[in-house]
């Protein structure tokens, strides 16, 4: 079991903080690998929220180290308020550790995130609006400016100088909008860095030592499979791998010191901003999903689309990521609906599939084929065993599993960490459940 990804199946918010923190009691090391502050992983602790952006959701388990890794993109000021936040609340940050290689998110990503959207009208993408697209870009261009610049005032504002010659340019010609000043963002960053220094060292060493020796590592992906900026459903995708290919380079290890890939899934599916969602509904089962399973963003409070559960989804990530389990997360906000909804294969054309390739272009074509399954009623929030659910619960689970030939290891009935079946046994005796 030692080295676990945890990677969301869908359209990200599937549960992967829950899971993470969950896991995270019985690792020595969370390690985020991709994404930025889009993420919003929430977990719930005897009734406490924690609404984390960047922090690895390991950081409520006082004993394991908690790394971002060089594939993320950090904010340093969201940082510093992110783990000011945690303070407030009794969580001891001192075991977090940044990659001095992680590139930094600037004012002017945000205000070119934003008048990107703005500009593309009916065409936006309905980002995050927190800089992720243009910062990743300016990694890929050579432009970005890393942890490890803010080491070197000179040549930070050397960097800055020139790199703002371009933004501002960009901001004022082509959008009319707001330009910055190097000697404001200078500053801003020179006092960033004097707090977060003493976090950041080359996290790729201090990942590799830690498996050397031995220690279990938890992977903790953000944002799902069908927003990866290669596999999911492009151009309405964020800008980073978040697929388990993702872990290996946004965290400096090989692909042999992987053990077990755990894709997250809804027991339904969501999404949030723009893009192709063949299940999504318009009608009251929709808003029944929304409302019981409390579906706004936790980054920006937007609506979250919702639909029933698509296994030809679901097989796409099981392929990309090489899945060994699905964790079902929410399976109690089903709870009270009469029938429910399985999509099974795609009609294109007159065809049926069972599999494709989950491009805009063909998810609009497709039409889902549903087969119904039958609802329950009992409350299941406080169930243990896998044995106690309701029958009909029971039979869900088994067909989506049947369907996906894939297994369950866990499945969650509640936002709480102790609201949680594990299914798997490995799982048990990992977690050390009996
Ligand atoms: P993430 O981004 O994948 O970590 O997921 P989010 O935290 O953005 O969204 C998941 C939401 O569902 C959060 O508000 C969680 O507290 C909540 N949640 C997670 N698991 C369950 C569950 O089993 N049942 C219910 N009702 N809520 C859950
Ligand atoms: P977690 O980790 C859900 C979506 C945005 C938008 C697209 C691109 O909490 O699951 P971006 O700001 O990344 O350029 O936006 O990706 N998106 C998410 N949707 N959960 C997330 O993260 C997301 N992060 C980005 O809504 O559609
Ligand atoms: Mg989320």
């Amino acid at each position: 079991m030692s080295n676990i990804v945890l990677i969301g199946a869908q359209w990200g918010d599937e549960g992967k903080g829950r899971i993470t923190d969950l896991l995270s009691s019985r690792v020595e090391m969370v390690v985020r690998f991709q994404g930025g502050d889009n993420a919003g992983h929430t977990v719930i602790l005897d009734k406490n929220e924690f609404k984390l952006h960047l922090v690895p959701s390991g950081i409520l388990n006082p004993n394991a180290i908690c790394v971002i890794g060089n594939g993320v993109v950090v904010n340093p000021m969201t940082l510093i308020n992110e783990l000011k936040d945690l303070e407030s609340k009794q969580i001891k940050t001192d075991n977090l550790r940044i990659s001095s290689n992680c590139h930094l998110i600037m004012p002017y990503h945000i205000a070119l995130d934003s008048a990107t959207e703005n500009s593309l009208g009916p065409l936006k993408i309905g980002t995050t609006r927190k800089g992720i697209g243009p910062a990743y870009a300016d990694k890929a261009s050579r432009f970005g400016i890393r942890m490890c610049d803010l080491e070197n005032p000179e040549i930070f504002k050397q960097k800055l100088i020139n790199i703002l010659k371009i933004k501002n340019a960009i901001l004022e010609k082509v959008y009319s909008s707001e330009t910055f000043e190097v000697e404001d963002i200078f500053n801003s960053y020179m006092k960033y860095a004097e707090i977060l220094k003493k976090y950041v060292v080359d996290t790729a060493f201090l990942v590799n030592e830690a498996i050397d020796e031995g220690k279990s590592i938890l992977f903790e992906g953000a944002q799902g499979t069908l927003l990866d900026i290669d596999h999911g459903t492009y151009p309405y995708v964020t800008s980073s791998s978040t697929t388990s290919g993702g872990v290996f380079t946004g965290s400096g290890i090989g692909p042999k010191r992987i053990n077990n890939v755990i894709g997250i899934t809804k027991a339904y599916c969501t999404r949030v901003g723009e893009g192709v969602f063949p299940t999504e509904l318009f009608d009251k089962d929709g808003d029944y999903m929304r409302q019981r399973g409390n579906e706004y963003g936790t980054t920006t409070g937007r609506a979250r689309r919702c639909g029933w559960f698509d296994c030809v989804i679901i097989r796409y990530a099981k392929m990309i990521n090489n899945l060994d389990s699905m964790a079902i997360t929410k399976l109690d906000v089903l709870t009270g609906l009469e029938k429910i909804k399985i999509c099974t294969s795609y009609n294109m054309d007159g065809k049926i599939y069972d599999n494709v390739t989950p491009n805009c272009a063909t998810l609009q074509k497709s039409k889902p084929i549903y087969i119904e399954a039958a609802g329950w009623e009992e409350d299941i929030s406080d169930i243990k065993d896998f044995d106690k659910l309701p029958g009909n619960a029971k039979k869900y689970i088994n067909i989506l599993e049947e369907l996906l030939n894939i297994p369950a290891s866990m499945i969650s009935i509640g936002p709480d960490r102790h609201q949680i079946i594990v299914k798997d046994n490995n799982l048990k005796s990992f977690l050390k459940m009996g």
